[in-house]
């Protein structure tokens, strides 16, 4: 079991946006959420992200509570669960080279030495086409647009 939620309960003051919602993901799993505007989608992915704490219930990733994660876990968790924002370019940092936007994941996640870093990247950038020269420019138009965003998807 990939993921398990479990009697999950999220209230803002009085409203009450997800109750009691229970379902489970498997490894390998592909599961899409769809329902109208407001019903609370993204409530969800916040809370599965932990950027929200529930109001009751609970979310297990690979049978750990998230919410009650040691330190040395939430690493673990947060390399195997990550968001990837609908608006691509404005959850990517302007002032910031399209190198050290693409080697920051690598820096949190990957225990890999500079060099072997940047190897990676241009792995990487090979795999979608995309020229070196990108890295050193500050556009992430073409960078998003050509799925760089997927390109740290999978664990380093
Ligand atoms: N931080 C918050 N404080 C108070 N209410 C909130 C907060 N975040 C979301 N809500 C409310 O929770 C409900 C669900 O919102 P949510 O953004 O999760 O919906 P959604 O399904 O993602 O909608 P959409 O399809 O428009 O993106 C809405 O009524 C929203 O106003
Ligand atoms: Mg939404």
């Amino acid at each position: 079991m990939l993921m398990f939620i479990e009697n999950l309960t999220k209230e803002y003051n009085r409203q009450t946006v997800l109750k009691d919602l229970n379902f489970s993901i498997c490894e390998g799993e592909v599961l899409g959420l769809v329902g109208e505007s407001g019903c609370g989608k993204s409530t969800l992915a916040k809370l599965i992200g932990r950027f929200e704490k529930p109001s009751r219930g609970n979310i297990y990733f690979r049978n750990k509570n998230i919410y009650s994660l040691p330190k040395e876990d939430l690493k673990s968790f947060r390399r195997g669960c990550q968001m990837v924002f609908q608006d691509n370019l404005a959850s990517l940092n302007p002032g910031m080279k399209i190198m050290s936007k693409l080697k920051e994941p690598l820096v949190n996640n990957a225990d890999l030495n500079t060099r072997e870093q940047e190897e990676r990247i241009r792995k990487e950038l090979d795999r979608v086409h995309l020229k070196e020269d990108v890295l050193s420019s500050f556009r992430s138009a073409s960078v998003v647009v050509s799925g760089s965003v997927l390109i740290f998807a999978e664990p380093c």
